[in-house]
């Protein structure tokens, strides 16, 4: 009973710091099992990154008639949100938004006869931005605000034709998750609450607007264009871009969108997405969204990749030219059931997207590419697991985060990636894979469309495969797993073959003294990158080399693999970042570059970070990231303002 009340009063003190107007009825003293469990459930279905109130008012439907407007780089018009009153006693409705000009609310019965209402923007939160809040009265059944966004709004950026491929046309592009649908859409921004869309977009004629909806491969341009998404979606995964951008098909239901002059590399380098497809079906269940597309975005698009429904966005820097960075699709088509058909119910609950998807994606690189590419990755994802158990505070290494007055975009590492990941394969290899690919399948069927918490997820689990086979019960710590700092016992250990040629070629470097020895130590070439090995092996061999590497040392490997002038990004990250701990000089220049050319946070931050180490490499790094600075995404500028400590 104590451990009951002490949880109760955790509970509330964790809910009281939230508004107190959404504070639920005291309970009773002595409450029952299944009063306590619906408070815990109800806590932790609370998202604290969200003012909507969807238990008293629920959108279904988001109809948007949008101008965008590239002279002052903003979206200008109307959102319809058709509602569902839950609560009779509600009359207003809250909205999230930020840096939005709210021009005019109106309500309606029926979607015809508006009448206009009041409303109050309150003062901006630099986490959630403004709460709207837009009087309703009886019998309203929809919502319709007119509005324009902020030239600066953080889910979009604007690009000049100089920012583009082409050079001539400019380019927009959205990145809603976590929390900026908000910056150009006025909506209940929270991950537990799903609609449909569809939308009227209005650019000039001469380009073409694509959104996460159903586009229309063979649209004309005519500067109008008509989107619905007919399945009920959080507004993270609302999408949208304009520019010159042109389709090509790769499979039946599988194609690629780019600038005219990226195009035929993208789709080369991409050939292989139908396959990817047809074997996450097989492994998973039908794919639930018809077409599978993939966006090439400009060089500034600030994510890897980021899984819009039927619309993947990629970043250019995955076109190696020699499939060596694909996994970064299985990874976003991996989302189309783990995240988009089942979503996290709140930024807390993230690992259950990132975590499964990271699981899956390497499944679906060995379905495809085989097992040694798969353990590979693997090995890679644990060596990232072991660096942030080593340097994060530990309560940041839980899987089910607390982030109460936190920004979701800040607190996000690559632990719920990564120990999300090494839980579900300790899982697979408990369980066996046959058994473990069956639960899997079965969770998510049995939660499609919805959006779940960890909790929902820890009761399925007990139920669909630990009460299944009693005997295995203690071996997986579930609970040490999703609630407590670091990696239980037990926990499954991938392993690389190809990797322990790469540790003999370091061992015989390093005795040597000179990086020719490289060439000898390993065995076959077998990818076209500028040296024997493929793309992870060299990620391997550039993290494991020694941290006093002499500069000598690095000469010499730079002339016989000239690593400062390698295209691919990721391994060009790794050196670079080599390069800057060992005061490399000769690469200076490459750095530059590379910092200016990509807006990649994960690529760029950690370089910024790196050179902010030293009152010298501050300075430089003020330098060029004064030049890097407007061509940035605004999530990549305000990270690195943090970083090089331009801001608070
Ligand atoms: N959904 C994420 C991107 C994201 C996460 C955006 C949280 C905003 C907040 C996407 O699926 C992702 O994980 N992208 C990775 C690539 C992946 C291969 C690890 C990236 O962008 O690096
Ligand atoms: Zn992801």
């Amino acid at each position: 009973m104590r451990m009951l009340l002490t949880l109760l009063a955790g509970i509330s003190l964790a809910l009281a710091a939230q508004e107190a107007e959404r504070m639920p009825t005291p309970m009773p003293i002595l409450p029952s099992k299944a009063e306590v469990a619906k408070v815990v459930r109800e806590a932790q279905a609370w998202d604290v990154h969200s003012y909507a109130k969807p238990k008293e008012i629920r959108t279904l439907h988001i109809a948007l008639d949008l101008k965008a407007d590239f002279e002052k780089k903003v979206l200008q018009g109307t959102a319809v949100l058709k509602v569902k009153v839950l609560d009779p006693a509600a009359n207003s409705m809250t909205l999230d938004t930020r840096d939005l000009e709210i021009q005019k609310t109106d309500a309606s019965p029926d979607g015809k006869a508006w009448k206009t209402v009041d409303h109050t923007l309150a003062a901006k939160d630099p986490i959630l931005g403004s709460k709207l809040t837009v009087s309703l009265p009886k019998g309203t059944h929809f919502v319709r605000i007119g509005y324009a966004t902020s030239p600066t709004a953080t889910g979009l950026q604007w690009l000049t034709p100089e920012q583009t491929a082409g050079k001539k046309e400019p380019f927009m592009f959205s990145q809603s998750e976590a929390v900026h649908a908000r910056s150009w859409i006025p909506c209940q921004d929270s991950p537990g609450v799903r609609v449909t869309y569809s939308a009227t977009i209005r650019t000039p004629k001469n380009l073409r607007a694509v959104m996460s909806a159903v586009n229309d491969p063979r649209a004309k341009r005519t500067g109008v264009y008509r989107f619905t998404m007919p399945n009920a979606i959080p507004s993270y995964l609302m999408a949208i871009a304009v520019g010159d951008i042109q389709f090509r098909a790769l499979g039946q239901r599988t194609g690629v969108y780019a600038e005219p002059s990226v195009l035929p590399k993208a789709a080369k380098e991409l050939e292989d997405t139908e396959k990817m497809v047809a074997a996450t079906e097989q492994l998973y269940g039908p794919y639930a969204w018809g077409r599978y597309d993939i966006l090439v975005l400009p060089p500034s698009f600030p994510y890897g990749g980021m899984e819009n429904p039927r619309l993947t966005f990629a970043t250019p820097t995955i076109l190696a030219g020699d499939k060596s960075l694909v996994s970064l699709i299985a990874h976003e088509l991996a989302h189309s059931w783990s995240g988009n058909l089942v979503t996290n119910a709140t930024w807390s609950d993230v690992w259950l997207n990132e975590g499964f998807t990271t699981y899956v994606e390497r499944r679906i690189v060995e379905a495809v590419y085989g097992r040694g590419p798969e353990e590979m990755q693997a090995v890679l994802g644990r060596q990232t697991l072991q660096h942030l158990l080593d340097t994060l505070p530990p309560a940041d290494t839980v899987l089910h985060l607390v982030l109460s007055g936190r920004d979701p975009d800040d607190s996000l590492s690559e632990i719920p990636y990564e120990k999300g990941a090494l839980f579900l394969r300790t899982l697979e290899t408990t369980y066996g894979r046959k058994p473990f690919d069956a639960f899997l399948r079965s969770y998510f069927k049995h939660f499609a469309f919805q959006s779940v918490t960890t909790a929902d997820f820890e009761g399925y689990l007990q139920t669909n495969l630990i009460a299944k086979f009693p005997a295995k019960k203690a071996v997986v710590p579930v609970h040490a797993w999703i609630h407590e700092a670091g990696v239980p016992n037990g926990a499954a250990e991938p392993r690389s073959d190809a990797f322990k040629k790469v540790d003999e070629a370091i061992a015989a470097i390093l005795k040597s003294g000179n990086a020719a020895a490289l060439g000898k130590a390993t065995s076959e070439s077998y990818l076209a990158v500028p040296a024997p090995w493929s793309t992870q092996e060299w990620l391997h061999f550039l993290r494991g080399l020694p941290a006093d590497l002499s500069l000598d040392q690095m000469k010499s490997l730079d002339a016989a693999w000239h690593l400062t002038d390698i295209g691919n990004a990721e391994i060009a990250h790794v050196w670079l970042r080599l390069a800057i701990q060992h005061g490399y000089t000769p690469a200076d220049a490459r750095l530059r570059n590379y910092l200016i050319g990509i807006g990649r946070r994960k690529l760029i931050v950690p370089l910024y970070t790196e050179l902010a180490k030293t009152p010298d490499g501050q300075v430089r790094a003020r330098a060029i990231f004064k030049e890097a600075r407007p061509g940035y995404h605004p999530l990549a500028q305000s990270t690195i303002d943090q970083v090089l400590g331009l801001k608070d």
